[in-house]
């Protein structure tokens, strides 16, 4: 499974054959200008919330890539299947198979609504469940301890990616606590440096976890990594 950081919360995730893309949230990222979204291909378009810094991009995505399918919750589905995009609806809970595995929404504790104002559902994470191992992506949310019930209800997770930047989400502490909760000491962050309000120390954040024996990793724009 590879894994390209594109900057903020977006990301995509090569794996069974299929592009998997993130939160598409480019050209709005003043640090992302090393990347192009016109140049993204993708076969699938993971939403965890309907916020602008994680959504921005993807109608133009989905105009790149006609063949691509949104997968998001409810009320995400219906706002773009309006707008003609091909989509795919879940909810918190629940499974659903596709030809590059298994995914699984799980709960995210953060707001969700669209720019316009139009209601986004709640935020959500996902558990990805592959041939190529399980990869757990936060999407923004506070630490919670319904992050406990992942490892009992999911195969053991390769790595997972948190939110570390503080203010709208976790912040790098919790993150360490999320990694005990999800069993998984490989942590990939993200969320962080985007704006003014989210700047971290990446040497403060990468040491809390060296402390615990756990990997922080913090992608380079256009990195990336293979798990
Ligand atoms: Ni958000
Ligand atoms: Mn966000």
């Amino acid at each position: 499974m590879k894994i390209t950081y594109l900057g903020h919360s977006c990301f995509t995730v090569a794996v069974g054959g299929k592009h998997l893309l993130f939160d598409p949230f480019v050209s709005g990222n003043p640090l992302a200008t090393n990347v192009r979204i016109e140049d993204i291909r993708c076969d699938y378009v993971l939403l965890t919330h309907a916020h602008s810094d994680h959504i921005a991009d993807v109608e133009t995505v989905m105009k790149v890539n006609p063949e691509a399918m949104i997968i998001s919750i409810w009320e995400i589905y219906a706002y773009y299947s309006a707008k003609g995009y091909k989509a795919h609806p879940m909810n918190k809970g629940g499974w659903y198979t596709f030809d590059f595995g298994r995914v699984k929404m799980v709960d995210a504790v953060h707001s969700s609504s669209f720019p316009d104002g139009a209601y986004g559902g709640e935020a959500v994470g996902f558990v990805l469940d592959t041939a190529e191992g399980a990869l757990y992506v936060a999407g923004d949310t506070a630490l919670t301890t319904d992050m406990q019930l992942i490892p009992k209800i999911c195969p053991p997770l390769k790595a997972a990616i948190l939110p570390i930047g503080s203010n709208f989400t976790m912040d790098y502490c919790d993150a360490v606590l999320a990694s005990d909760f999800l069993e998984c000491n490989r942590i990939i962050g993200c969320h962080f440096d985007t704006f003014g309000f989210i700047r971290i120390d990446h040497e403060k954040a990468k040491a809390a976890f060296a402390e615990k024996g756990k990997h922080l990793h913090l992608p380079a724009i256009g990195e990336t990594i293979e798990i």
